[in-house]
């Protein structure tokens, strides 16, 4: 197994190490334009592997010849939205940056797996999966998982539980149109509308909607990276191990979810073929209308992208 990190930047950086200290290839490839950034991590990532007692080989390149044949490539490479910037802008610029990356990653590994974390997410695993013409299977965005583990570490904290007890789905785009779920929303099998007030879980729910930004503003000068990498590994680990997660992650969808023609957010079957199967839940319609709602912001994004 060998896996391609694109971006050896905050989000890439640590997804390499998280791939490394779970051990789930035998090599990991780190590649940035930036030179001397992914040699140096790569090498500090496998300077500690002995300590860690992980055998795997850790390269960094400012090129794409050491991630010939990679089964995984993760790109993460990318820009996050600085002052004055707009999303469109934002949006041409990473669509470029998403475009010569995934030409340049298919040309060396033609039978991989893309999974996308570069944003806005959903017409990014758009741009992916347009210029690598790879079928929607072999390309997929992440953007659920994380959303839903912060819904999930919101509601433990709220209760008090742990978090292995807190299931979660969030569905739609990655944005502020996300669609959290909570009567798909459990705490060992319990929905949360049983155990929590209306009042208590439309704050949850607003709380993860603006999870990402309330990183930034703490942050400042960038945004989140450890529950992200964890995010992009838990669906690399399910698709290394064929264990047939059911994750919400960003997929092309063709008439599911009565949408077509547009990138967003649901539950999907990770395994060894990529995204094995979409999982069509039943939506009320308050449900299904938000979820349209965010389809349709992705679709028109989508038209206005410059590739
Ligand atoms: P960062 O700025 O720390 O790293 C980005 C890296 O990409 C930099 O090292 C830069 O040199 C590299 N890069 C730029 N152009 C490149 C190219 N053509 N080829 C290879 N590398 C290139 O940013 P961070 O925090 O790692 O975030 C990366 C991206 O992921 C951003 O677009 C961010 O918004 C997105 N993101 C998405 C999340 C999601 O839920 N989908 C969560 C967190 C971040
Ligand atoms: C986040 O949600 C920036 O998309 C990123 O943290």
């Amino acid at each position: 197994m060998k896996i391609t990190v694109i971006g050896a930047g905050n989000v890439g950086a640590t997804t390499a190490q998280r791939l490394v200290d779970k051990q789930l290839a035998n090599e990991v490839v780190l590649v940035d334009v930036i030179e001397g950034i992914p040699q140096g991590k790569a090498l500090d990532i496998g300077e500690a592997t002995p300590v860690e007692k992980t055998d795997v080989r850790v390269v960094g390149s400012n090129t794409y010849n050491e991630s010939a044949n990679s089964d995984i490539v993760v790109i993460t490479a990318g820009i996050a939205r600085k002052p004055g910037m707009s999303r469109d802008d934002l949006m041409n610029t990473n669509s470029g940056i998403v475009r010569s990356c995934t030409e340049a990653a298919v040309a060396k590994s033609p039978g991989a797996i893309i999974i996308v974390v570069s944003n806005p997410l959903d017409v990014m695993t758009y741009v992916a999966m347009k210029v690598s013409g790879f079928e929607r299977h072999r390309v997929i965005g992440m953007a659920g998982v994380l959303d839903a583990a912060r819904f999930r570490s919101f509601i433990a904290a709220e209760l008090n539980v742990s978090v292995e007890d807190v299931n979660a789905f969030v569905l739609g785009g990655h944005g502020d149109s996300m669609v959290p779920l909570p009567r798909y929303s459990t705490v060992a099998g319990i929905p949360i509308t049983e155990l929590l007030s209306q009042a208590t879980v439309d704050r949850l729910v607003k709380r993860t909607r603006d999870g990402g930004i309330e990183i930034v503003n703490h942050l400042k000068t960038g945004s989140a990276y450890y529950a992200p990498s964890s995010s992009a590994v838990a669906m690399v680990e399910s698709i290394v191990r064929d264990k047939k997660r059911i994750l919400p992650c960003a997929t092309w969808l063709q008439g599911e979810y009565g949408l077509r023609d547009t990138v967003v957010g649901v539950p999907v079957k990770l395994g060894k073929k990529g995204m094995e199967e979409i999982i069509q839940i039943k939506l009320n319609a308050d449900e299904q209308a938000a979820l349209a709602k965010s389809a349709e912001d992705v679709r028109s994004s989508i038209a206005k992208l410059k590739i």
